[in-house]
């Protein structure tokens, strides 16, 4: 951690006070993300009563002082500013299917949100996630790319390497593997460069001889793939586990860590990939998303990637963007 990017408070804003805005708040309290939290809903009584349910938490949580309101105004200041806004996912219903109606208010909402706060580090959540990032960067302009980025495949990839770990009985903190692409049906996962201490995890034996064959790789594959709908089916909407790692992202941030992780940015060239959103292992810090890492992919890992990108240009072609 930087001191200078200690040395005075810090504040988050979280735009949308749904199920997914107010997990991430919670989040962020329990964790201590931030010095100021600000929830911004249009709908006044509902944020009006999560920042009460959170503000009657505080006593138990590391000092933050919370505040919120449906005037875009209570997010000014903001050093980073997370974007919940938007219809969300119907039981069947892919990300995609969500695009033409998010992307209008994610325009909107770069502009306004970024008048209120001209510094702040804007986190895209909302989904479908690459295509609202790629919306919010075009309308913000291209030099922003670096301050707007989206959650991408953070939360896809801590659902692979927990999978990972379970088949073969390891701690998933000794899990390295990246899933990558759209933060949706087209993601792949890399194998050929996932390891575990050190060991490729296609050889990897576990302590009860457990391994990944190709068979359990695939089933592995398709479970991260149908994480979000299972969920979605059961309780009707993810919240939790984006609610955690998007803290994490806040702190990556405001503590300019410098951490690897798959979040959605306008791609430059790595890959040659360009002109569009998706996730690739990215240095991220207090800056924001910094350099695309150039991940050694095999043949079919490449051609995942490029169909993942084709089908969201097609979406955005679609959309006009
Ligand atoms: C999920 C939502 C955030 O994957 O898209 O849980």
């Amino acid at each position: 951690m930087t001191t200078a990017y200690r040395s005075r408070k810090k504040k988050v804003s979280i735009v949308g006070a749904g199920s997914v805005g107010t997990a991430i708040a919670y989040a962020c309290l329990i964790r201590g993300s931030a010095d100021v939290l600000a929830l911004y809903d249009t709908n006044a009584a509902k944020v009006r009563a999560e920042v009460l349910d959170l503000n009657h938490g505080t006593q138990f949580t590391p000092p933050c002082s919370v505040d919120g309101g449906d005037d875009i105004a209570v997010t000014a200041g903001s050093d980073l500013v997370v974007v919940t806004a938007g219809a969300k996912q119907k039981p069947g219903q892919s990300r995609l299917e969500l695009a033409a109606v998010n992307v209008k208010i994610v325009q909107t909402l770069t502009e306004q949100l970024l008048s209120q706060s001209p510094e702040a580090i804007i986190l895209f959540v909302s989904n479908p996630v690459d295509i609202a990032t790629y919306a919010a960067v075009q309308a913000a302009g291209r030099p922003y790319r670096h301050r707007i980025f989206g959650s991408g495949t953070v939360l896809d990839t801590a659902r692979l390497r927990f999978l990972m770990a379970s088949k073969l009985g390891v701690a998933v903190e000794n899990v390295h593997a990246f899933i990558v692409g759209e933060h949706g049906d087209s993601e792949i996962p890399l194998w050929s460069s996932a390891t575990i201490g050190g060991v490729p995890a296609t050889a990897f034996v576990g302590p009860s001889g457990n391994t990944l064959d190709s068979a359990i790789r695939d089933e592995v594959a398709t479970a991260v793939v149908q994480s979000a709908y299972q969920i979605i089916e059961g309780k009707g909407a993810t919240n939790l586990a984006i609610g955690l790692s998007s803290a994490f992202m806040v702190e990556v941030v405001l503590r300019d860590e410098q951490r690897v992780l798959p979040i959605s940015t306008l791609q430059n060239g790595v890959h040659d990939l360009e002109g569009v959103c998706l996730s690739l292992p990215t240095l991220v810090g207090g800056g924001g998303a910094g350099r695309v890492l150039e991940v050694p992919l095999s043949e079919g890992e490449r051609e995942g990637l490029h169909a993942s990108a084709r089908a969201l240009r097609d979406v955005q072609d679609s959309l006009g963007l």
